[in-house]
């Protein structure tokens, strides 16, 4: 055999031998198989030998090619597979036969009730509108018939921004707003606008096991041609009865609000003792919990809405006031205070 070409072999499997990576045998292919490599050169230099020397060399250069290449191939797929193997090992170790640990969070008591009441709602056809917790003077208390030093300004003293704005002491700061959304298809289609809005509200109050400066309602309005306080009634009553369970008992005592006319205080008969008289309803059998009204003419008047021609009601049902009695929760100031412990108790039991 050719001197050359045994030298060439032996030089070419002591290479293969050190190649680490695929680019390292990229190279090794162009020195040996490529235009200027040194089979091809061999092949090259054909020419200048006689003719029987050139079959017995030729036999040999092709034979050793096809080897050459052959080997170069089976080098990059072990290379390939070096690598997904070292890929594999990598990866930290993962058992996948441990079963997974599911510790399934819970909901806030809160969150909890304001789902069951937007449910009811919805089914009714009313929307659940969003609506900013930082609003204008205007939303919050003179669109609401509120002027400027009114003394009802003094029961929802909140929290100031330097531009004047406020951190809303009540979700009837929507309630403009909404008028202004949908009183144009009340007008033009005569669509009833029906709407509830919760979010959390804020006052300027010194805390105690009733009293919080950040707390939820949700307000609730429906204005069409001709409605009246047994509409307010019978929406009332159906939601409360489906958030207890059970049928719930109303009643309304006059109260007073600048943005309703009339204006009621809605009681529901204490679920504690069934309406006998217990400790919790102060021995009265009632519980106050959602203040509610018609809606005062200049409050529909300010939202673009001709009192003459609509009428409406409203109400401020207290989200929290409810979680509290629904979960007999004693503490306003739990609801706060992100302890997992006492807070993830509650279940959506419906
Ligand atoms: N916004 C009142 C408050 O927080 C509650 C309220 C009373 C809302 C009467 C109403 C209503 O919609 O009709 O004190």
């Amino acid at each position: 055999m050719n001197e050359k070409i045994s030298e060439l072999r032996k030089q070419f499997e002591a290479e293969l031998q050190n190649v680490k990576d695929a680019a390292e045998l990229e190279n090794m292919r162009v020195g040996y198989l490529g235009k200027k490599g040194s089979i091809t050169a061999i092949l090259k230099d054909m020419g200048k030998i006689s003719d029987e020397e050139r079959r017995t060399l030729g036999q040999e250069v092709n034979v050793l090619k096809n080897e050459v290449a052959d080997k170069l191939a089976a080098k990059k797929e072990e290379l390939a597979r070096l690598e997904l193997e070292e890929e594999i090992n990598s990866t930290p170790d993962i058992d996948i036969s441990i079963p997974p640990v599911l510790e399934r969070g819970s909901y806030h008591p809160i969150t909890l009730v304001q789902r069951q009441c937007e449910n009811v709602f919805k089914s009714m056809g009313f929307t659940v509108e969003d609506y900013s917790e930082v609003v204008t003077d205007y939303e919050c208390f003179e669109a609401l018939n509120i002027p400027k030093y009114h003394p009802a300004r003094d029961m929802q003293d909140t929290y100031y921004l330097e531009n004047g704005q406020l951190l809303k002491s009540h979700t009837s700061a929507a309630q403009n707003a909404i008028y202004k959304k949908y009183g144009k298809d009340l007008i033009e289609k005569g669509v009833p606008i029906k709407a509830i809005f919760p979010g959390r509200c804020f006052r300027n109050e010194a805390t105690d096991a009733c009293h919080e400066n950040t707390f939820f309602q949700m307000e609730g309005v429906m204005v069409d041609k001709n409605i009246s306080i047994s509409n307010l009634i019978y929406f009332m009553k159906t939601m409360l009865s489906e958030v207890f369970n059970r049928d719930i008992k109303v009643r309304l005592r006059p109260g007073f609000f600048p943005f309703v006319e009339p204006g009621f205080e809605l009681d529901i008969n204490c679920e504690i003792c069934g309406g006998e008289g217990c400790p919790s309803c102060k021995h009265s059998g009632w519980l106050e919990l959602c203040p509610c009204g018609m809606i005062h003419p200049e409050v529909l008047k300010a939202g673009g809405i001709d009192p003459e021609e609509y009428t409406g009601f409203a109400f401020g049902l207290g989200l929290t006031r409810l979680a509290m009695m629904k979960y007999s929760i004693k503490d306003i100031r739990d609801l706060n205070s992100g302890s997992l412990d006492s807070m993830s108790q509650f279940t959506d039991d419906e």
